[in-house]
């Protein structure tokens, strides 16, 4: 297979011998795999040609990009169990793949996902398959679940948020996605003539939700923050008076970390004549879910105003060895949606069949270790950690931006993709964005604005290449462009 690394190649030949492992096992070849073809000649803004692209865009190409590393599987041979050298070779590839993600967990910055976290308490409960299929608040009949733990976190989540506990349903879904998949489809129920309102930055699993559901969807300005325009956001609803509006408010935009300011919103849509009754706003808080109640002067998610749901990512800033998340929405409202199951003995409302009955104690787990305070501090550190980070970029004449509520430093994107992919950087046109996680401390991002500094004077040596500009991105503001530094 291309790209594929025999240090983890099985040798599958007839008798299905194992290859020895060589010593020299370097995880970064897997780095090098992952760099994408590049397709078309020029690179985009002013910057060079490293970057290429077709008329003026990235190019993906599905299936082609990315070579991924294989693994073979091959059947045991007779006589494994005698000579013990297949159990041998189990346990060196799965060593080598431990440090490869060691290592990987070092070099990464792009991503929102706290990777620092530590469940070895909960090792012991890995010999059990947990499940809560069905709904959190009903038993199935199935007896291996973990709803105890899930009901302790939801309960958790509905007073951060300020819904009360005979007034709230949530579950502990697979991840953010899920739960705008079911937020959006609870406003859907609720509303169905109703129109989905999204800001053009919000993730793309809110327009997905719209294809799915087959929704009319209106796409909203932004501002160059990444928050929503609200004056367009207004101006797009008096178009559209006759029918329910559902919104989607992002707390924390992926690539910018922006937060739509839900009290405009709210405002926005009594002035264009939307009564209470005729909207319903989900609150896409996948990341700065958890971190806005814990920042100064942040505007409220509270169920004491007019929203509809509330979801949140468990694996970013609580840090998971699983994907998970949190949904909370009004429990008048689950009604439109849910259905008896005899099968189950429970009742369908969740989007997902079969649930993780593992993450919810992940995440009960952490909840009673750090508790608010804990959240408390880890936020004020990502916060100020990123305003170390965008100052130091500043002062390299890196142009940089970091919104006020956020620790997502948005800055030009490096001109070498393999640099990208060390670091692991989620990049998009010509920004690249480091959010800065609990795990993420100074020493590692000097270390990175170390290399960032050394590798742009390799990339601007000979004047052929010059940083991108950023200012349609962000604003010319931040941006140090030759255009506008
Ligand atoms: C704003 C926003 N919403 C939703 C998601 C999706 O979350 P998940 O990756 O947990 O599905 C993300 C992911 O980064 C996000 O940034």
């Amino acid at each position: 297979m291309v790209g594929s690394f025999d240090v983890l190649a099985l040798d599958s030949n007839i008798n299905g011998t194992m290859k020895p492992l060589p010593e020299d096992f370097n995880s970064m070849a897997f780095i090098r795999d992952h760099v994408p073809h590049i397709v078309g000649e020029n690179g985009i803004g002013n910057g060079g040609a490293q970057n290429g692209t077709e008329n003026g865009e990235r190019k993906i190409v599905l299936g082609r990009n990315f070579h991924t590393t294989c693994l073979e599987v091959t059947e045991p041979n007779i006589d494994d169990e005698v000579t013990g050298e297949r159990e041998a070779y189990m346990a060196s590839v799965l060593a080598r793949y431990r440090k490869s993600l060691s290592e990987r967990t070092n070099y990464h910055l792009g991503y929102p996902y706290n990777l620092d976290f530590d469940y070895g308490a909960l090792a012991q409960l890995q010999h059990f398959s947990i499940n809560n299929l069905g709904d959190p608040f009903i038993e199935s009949n199935y007896g291996v679940h973990s709803r105890q733990f899930e009901v302790g976190v939801l309960d958790w989540f509905a007073r951060l948020w300020e819904l009360e506990k005979d007034e709230y349903w949530g579950y502990i879904t697979n991840c953010g996605t899920e739960g705008n998949l079911h937020g959006i489809l609870v406003g859907r129920e609720v509303f169905p003539e109703g129109i989905l309102y999204a800001s053009q930055e919000s993730h793309y699993s809110v327009f997905k939700a719209a294809r799915m559901y087959r929704m009319e969807c209106v796409k909203i300005d932004t501002l160059c923050s990444g928050e929503i325009d609200c004056d367009n956001f207004k101006a797009k609803l008096l178009c559209h008076k006759d029918k329910p509006a559902i919104v989607n408010v992002n707390i924390g935009t992926t690539v910018k970390g922006a937060v739509d300011d839900l009290d405009l919103v709210i405002k926005k849509l009594e002035e264009a004549g939307f009564s209470h009754d005729r909207f319903y706003i989900h609150c896409d808080g996948a990341l700065f879910g958890l971190m806005l109640p814990f920042v100064k002067r942040a505007p409220k998610i509270s169920f004491k105003k007019p929203i509809g749901s509330v979801s949140v990512s468990g694996h970013k800033f609580v840090g998971c060895p699983t994907p998970c998340g949190v949904q909370i929405t009004r429990l008048e409202h689950v009604k439109a949606l849910s259905r008896n199951v005899e099968y189950l003995a429970s009742r369908d409302a969740t989007i997902m069949g079969s649930r993780n009955g593992h993450a919810p104690i992940f995440l009960w787990y952490t909840l009673n270790m750090k508790g608010y305070r804990g959240f408390q501090k880890e936020v004020h550190k990502c916060l100020r950690n990123a305003h170390y980070l965008k100052g130091r970029l500043v002062d390299a004449g890196i142009g940089a931006m970091l919104n006020e509520l956020s620790s997502t430093v948005v800055f030009e994107r490096p001109h070498d993709e393999e640099f990208v992919h060390k670091w692991q950087l989620a990049c998009q046109g010509n920004i690249a964005h480091v959010v800065v996680m609990p795990n993420v401390t100074m020493q590692k991002l000097d270390h990175f604005l170390h290399e960032l500094v050394q590798n742009r004077a390799l990339w601007f040596r000979d004047g052929k290449a010059r940083p991108y500009c950023i200012a349609s991105d962000v604003g010319h503001q931040h941006c140090l462009c030759a255009l506008h530094t």
